[in-house]
């Protein structure tokens, strides 16, 4: 599901911004570890491409393909990451069927999802792509929006999210080991609205 103009608003902003670089990459790499020398990396719902820089000059990536449901925001991803042209591949994709741009399977390091999961009414259907297209040993970094935000009235009166069948921080654990991805560690924040992690895919 496509963000309304609200999201998008809050989300093209310096403090989203700022909260992705000070909070959110540092904390997903210590619950995850670095990315290994000659990273190839993957961002699911890349957004207007500041987690796929993040994950260039943090994170030290060298190759990542970007992709976002919405061709306007893999618009403005393709043109804020143009001075990486050579090292990052920004493609218009569903992160529940990957195969069109993705056809092969374990070629990633790594997979990242920075808060689009919870965007998606078939999201089970995401983490089996996110299985699909690691190699063994490889990491899918998460930060997600749970349930427990969600339900808040403000949330439903703000932002537009599938209503049904959404997932806690237990249940969203729980499907990752379902989909063979072991959990390395995780952080629950702001009493529950928001999960970060890493997940290991085993062979
Ligand atoms: C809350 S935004 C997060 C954007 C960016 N990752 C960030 O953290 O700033 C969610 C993004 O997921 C995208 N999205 C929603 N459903 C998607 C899907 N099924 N496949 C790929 N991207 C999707 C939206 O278009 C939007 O850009």
């Amino acid at each position: 599901m496509l963000m309304n103009r609200i999201e998008t608003v809050v989300i093209n902003n310096p403090v989203r911004r700022a909260l992705q670089r000070w909070y959110e990459a540092p904390v997903l790499e210590r619950l995850g570890g670095p990315l290994p020398v000659g990273a190839r990396v993957l961002e699911i719902g890349c957004g207007p491409g500041y987690g796929a820089r993040l994950l260039l000059e943090h994170f030290g990536a060298a190759q990542v393909d970007a992709v976002d449901l919405d061709p306007a925001m893999a618009a403005r991803a393709r043109r804020r990451l143009a001075p990486y042209r050579g090292r990052v591949r920004v493609g218009v994709a569903d992160a529940t069927d990957l195969r069109p741009l993705i056809p092969d399977d374990g070629v990633y390091d790594a997979v990242f999802d920075f808060g689009i999961i919870h965007h998606i009414p078939t999201w089970r259907n995401a983490l089996d792509e996110v299985a699909r297209v690691l190699k063994p040993g490889g990491t899918f970094y998460f930060e997600e929006v749970t349930k427990h935000a969600l339900d808040r009235a403000s949330y439903r009166l703000l932002f537009d999210h599938p209503a049904h069948d959404r997932f806690t921080d237990t249940d969203f654990l729980a499907e990752l080991a379902a989909h063979g991805l072991a959990a390395r560690g995780h952080r629950t924040i702001v009493f529950g609205d928001f999960v970060l992690g890493a997940a290991e895919r085993t062979p």
